[in-house]
């Protein structure tokens, strides 16, 4: 265990850029949203200021309407497609115009839980609860505009599961007419029969050009978007991080942020009920696009886990996991492998990734199901003994995918073994 520490801290520390860290070298030479939030969780072992430094920096470029972009280009890179001036979003410092998974919250919480350094971590909370909570302002404002209790993404990306085929059909319905012509660099850095496919691309793209001819003004967006997609599992991230952050603002004396935060949680909580499949036993998509629910058998329903769910539900979701673990070697798929399009190496359509399994296994253990979430940190052990700090996973034979040397990989093996 003592080697695989060193091994994580020198990969976390080799892609620290000093107050940001790069989820590794040429592919993803930039910060991202939630990368940056597993990381500090990771950081926090081996030094906390680092660690309050990266949610920081991550927060000190969110927009004046309250999102936290998924890339900050702190940079320039030309390894990297689509930068800044494909999105040109204007802002000081060049960001895109979409978001991500609301991991903040949770990991504010976590690190201020665990703190050794009290004053500062009293500091860093002082001045990230508001910022965060304003996050979570604009979620419920911008993409729920009806007031259902549950956020939408209007690009694949948000979802952090860009490739997942829960996308597959609202994506679709996505037009390419008048994309401008643009070079993928993801393949030069990566297998190409690991990542998105070109189709799955011009879409990606198309949607950025729409919202840039919006002038990316948020509160527009999502009703001007043609992807407009209720995803379980980001939605249990934001609501996890409403709560946790609702419990730090009582501690703290923040009664009103408190009690906001609580209520959003709570509606959130409520409407998930609305994602349950009984069939499958576990949750879906919705498409709120067309009103249908997307029957697709992806770990986003399994990651609902973590907003803290029923015990009923939780169980039903044990036994969902269950099943996956007969149909492949390591959990957790990001897809059912018994489903037809299901593919072991090609990013989110097939293969085990050690954040998402982090979360899950968090979620049983917050249901009190230990045995569960130690199976689950038990594979994701196996993976890394198997293959390495890859960025994801065959689940069925292990095999290393994507970029290497990943820093989140191996900011969740710091929490794991720590
Ligand atoms: C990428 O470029 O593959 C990223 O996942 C987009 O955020």
């Amino acid at each position: 265990a003592d080697q695989l520490i060193a091994r994580a801290i020198e990969i976390v520390t080799e892609n620290d850029r000093g107050s940001y860290t790069v989820p590794t070298k040429g592919l993803y030479p930039y910060q991202w949203n939630w990368d940056s939030c597993l990381t500090a969780l990771g950081q926090a072992h081996f030094d906390e200021a680092r660690a309050w430094a990266e949610i920081e920096t991550l927060m000190a470029h969110q927009w004046p309407c309250g999102m936290v972009p998924h890339i900050i280009f702190h940079e320039e890179s030309d390894s990297y497609f689509p930068g800044p001036d494909v999105w040109r979003t204007g802002r000081p410092v060049p960001t895109t115009g979409i978001t991500q998974p609301a991991v903040a919250g949770f990991a504010m919480a976590r690190l201020f839980a665990r703190a050794k350094d009290r004053a500062l971590a009293t500091r860093s909370v002082r001045k990230l609860l508001p910022r965060i909570s304003a996050w979570h302002d604009w979620f419920y404002r911008t993409r729920d505009p009806e007031a259902t209790g549950l956020v939408a993404i209007i690009h694949p990306w948000e979802s952090g599961r860009d490739n997942s085929i829960d996308w597959d059909a609202a994506l679709a319905r996505v037009p390419t007419d008048g994309l401008e012509p643009f070079t993928r660099q993801d393949i030069l850095h990566a297998n190409p029969d690991h990542r998105p496919t070109q189709a799955q691309y011009d879409r990606y793209i198309w949607l950025v050009q729409h919202f840039r001819s919006l002038g990316w003004d948020t509160e527009r967006l999502h009703d001007a978007s043609p992807f407009r997609v209720v995803d379980p599992g980001f939605n249990a991230i934001l609501i996890r991080a409403c709560d946790e952050l609702a419990n730090v603002a009582e501690e703290l004396g923040e009664a009103e942020l408190a009690v906001r935060n609580r209520t959003y949680a709570q509606r959130g909580r409520a409407a998930l009920n609305s994602l349950w499949n009984a069939d499958l036993g576990q949750y879906l998509c919705f498409d709120r696009a067309i009103s249908e629910q997307v029957n697709s058998p992806s770990v986003g329903g399994i990651l609902t886990v973590f907003a803290g769910l029923p015990k009923t539900r939780v169980a039903h979701l044990a036994t969902r996991v269950e099943e996956l673990a007969s149909r492949c070697g390591y959990l957790v798929p990001s897809h059912d492998p018994a489903a037809a399009a299901f593919e072991a190496l090609r990013y989110w359509r097939g293969p085990a990734w050690l954040v998402v399994n982090y979360l899950i296994a968090d979620g049983f253990r917050l249901a009190e199901h230990a045995e569960m979430a130690e199976r689950i940190d038990a594979d994701s052990l196996r993976l890394i003994a198997e293959s390495g700090f890859a960025e994801y996973y065959d689940p069925i034979t292990a095999e290393p995918c994507g970029g290497g040397r990943f820093t989140w990989t191996a900011a969740m093996v710091l929490e794991i073994l720590n």
